[in-house]
């Protein structure tokens, strides 16, 4: 039987490179899955910008390939903005349960991360991590990776666009992000990235070798 591996949190807590990492230590598959919604975000903003209706967005969702996942630029500010807009309807998020419940049962076994993984996707999974940190720390991070390619952006933006992501994320009716009652917390706030994937490492382990 495959081993589902379930990696849910905020915006920039480390989920996506504790996951990849995850996934490589045990041979695993791995589906971030955000950029499923990044790249209906982006189509959604190359054919209405300013405003959308829903079905546009949903219609979008249904057509998607793999081959959208693998745009480069799927991280852009603009982009995670328009992500999470379309995250909260229902119809969207409708359209991508069935593409992301057949990747979860891959062999010998796959981590998915994103915001209702643990919750909605695979509430069967055999390990669930609900990873976070501070907004600051998070934002710091995400401004580093930002900067690289865009050096007018300001940290205070970089905090605004996270914090008005995750109010959107967590208030939303339709699989709001949160902590799976049986999922395993962990704070990078004061991890570094190898400590993060060493924690995760260990909670996986203890379930994967008694199973
Ligand atoms: O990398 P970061 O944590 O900033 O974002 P992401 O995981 O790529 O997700 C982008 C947006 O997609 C989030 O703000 C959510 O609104 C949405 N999302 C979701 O609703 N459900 C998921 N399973 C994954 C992402």
């Amino acid at each position: 039987m495959s081993f589902t591996i379930a990696i849910d949190g905020p915006a920039a807590s480390g989920k996506g490179t504790v996951a990849k990492a995850v996934a490589q230590h045990f041979g695993f598959h791995h589906l971030d899955t955000g950029l499923l919604y990044r790249a209906v975000g982006k189509k959604v903003l190359a054919r209405k910008p300013g405003g959308f209706p829903p079905e546009v967005a949903e219609k979008l969702a249904k057509a998607l390939t793999p081959k959208d996942l693998a745009d480069g630029g799927l991280r852009a500010p603009d982009i995670s903005k328009a992500a999470s807009q379309v995250a909260a309807i229902p119809g969207v998020r409708a359209a991508l349960i069935s593409f992301q419940k057949t990747f979860a049962k891959q062999e010998p076994g796959a981590v998915l991360d994103g915001r209702d993984i643990g919750t909605v996707i695979c509430p069967g999974a055999a390990v669930k991590l609900f990873i976070t940190a501070r907004p600051d720390v998070r934002a710091k991070r995400r401004f580093q990776e930002l900067r690289k390619t865009d050096t007018t952006l300001t940290f205070e933006t970089v905090l605004a666009d996270i914090q008005d992501r995750d109010t959107r994320d967590r208030a939303r009716s339709t699989a709001p992000l949160a902590q799976a009652d049986d999922a395993v917390l962990i704070d990078t706030s004061d991890l570094d990235i190898q400590a993060s994937i060493v924690a995760a490492v260990a909670v996986v382990e203890r379930v994967y070798s008694a199973r």
